[in-house]
């Protein structure tokens, strides 16, 4: 099966057809002979206007290890975005420098106008409170390795589903598949009206609810997520929420038998430390993960993959 789009701005762009060959080709790749000289002479720039650790630093591992190089910048205050150039002109001028460009923006929409300016290859790393395509796509990949299917699982989404980029990728790509959610969340950061209609309208069996406890009974997927503290309009709002979910190992004594914790990370509270030597915790994987399934997106947008 082939790939025919140029960029990746949101997981509501791609079929399930695609988001399954995504996740193949991440498979390929990890045990491909001369995967380490696939994208020679390529060059990814990465352009952070947000902090990151994991996703600026897997592109660029993912870069590396098929052979290509990296440029680019995380902070925009050692940019001329600090002198006042436009997103437009920036990606004008990068485009000509690289192969393929990754972009994150607090603004919900920065990494579209990019791609409709750019000629090279656009990847959204997260676009303010929007969308976060690829961190969806290695935590299909990690649900797909730890549990072996996607289809037929309970996967309760918890924290700040209001702010929160990933769940609201997440939870449209779920609802491609055979999935039950469950949103645990306090009121005022519940999922995103236009999305729970979008999701109930294509028949998805979900549930809200504000107990974790809960959640951890039903659930074969846990996957938690910071609350966002820097989306915040107002700090008084934020300090009303602040550490309302914290999971413990003691918590996990009622749960499914494999159920599997999951978080986008960086986590603040939202998991204590005793939950890492759980047979639940696949976090650390899952960033583990964000390298190989990235190298596949790299390759494929660059064309070297079929
Ligand atoms: C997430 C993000 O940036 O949206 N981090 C990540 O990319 N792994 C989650 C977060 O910052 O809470």
């Amino acid at each position: 099966m082939g790939f025919d789009k140029k960029d990746i701005i949101s997981i509501r762009d791609f079929s399930k057809k695609e988001i399954l060959y995504m996740l193949e080709s991440a498979k390929k790749i990890e045990s491909m002979q001369g995967r380490e000289k696939l994208l020679r002479g390529k060059i990814l720039a990465t352009l952070f206007y947000e902090p990151s650790t994991r996703t600026r630093l897997s592109f660029e591992s993912a870069m590396l290890r098929l052979g290509g190089s990296t440029t680019g910048f995380s902070d925009p205050k050692g940019s001329s975005v600090a002198k006042g150039e436009t997103l437009s002109d920036t990606i004008r001028i990068v485009e000509g420098y690289s192969d393929i460009i990754v972009i994150r923006h607090p603004v919900e929409g920065a990494a579209r106008l990019a791609a409709d300016t750019a000629h090279v290859p656009i990847i959204n790393a997260g676009d303010g409170a929007n969308q976060h395509p690829t961190q969806t796509l290695l935590d299909l990949y990690t649900i797909l390795k730890s549990k072996g299917r996607l289809d037929g699982l309970t996967v309760a989404m918890v924290g700040d589903l209001k702010y929160g980029r990933t769940v609201h990728s997440l939870a449209h790509a779920l609802s491609l598949f055979d999935t039950r959610m469950i949103f645990v969340a306090p009121e005022s950061l519940g999922m995103p009206d236009d999305l729970l209609d979008e999701l109930k309208g294509k028949g998805v069996d979900l549930t809200s609810t504000a107990s974790l406890k809960d959640a951890i009974r039903s659930a074969d997927i846990l996957y938690m997520t910071r609350i966002q503290k820097e989306r915040f309009p107002d700090i008084v709002e934020y300090e009303k929420v602040k550490g309302v979910y914290v999971l413990s190992s003691a918590m996990l004594s009622s749960a499914k038998k494999g159920l599997k914790v999951m978080h986008p990370l960086p986590r603040v509270d939202e998991i204590s430390t005793d939950v890492d030597a759980t047979e639940n915790a696949v976090y650390f994987e899952q960033a583990k993960n964000g390298v190989t399934m990235r190298e596949a997106l790299l390759a494929i947008l660059l064309g070297r993959l079929k």
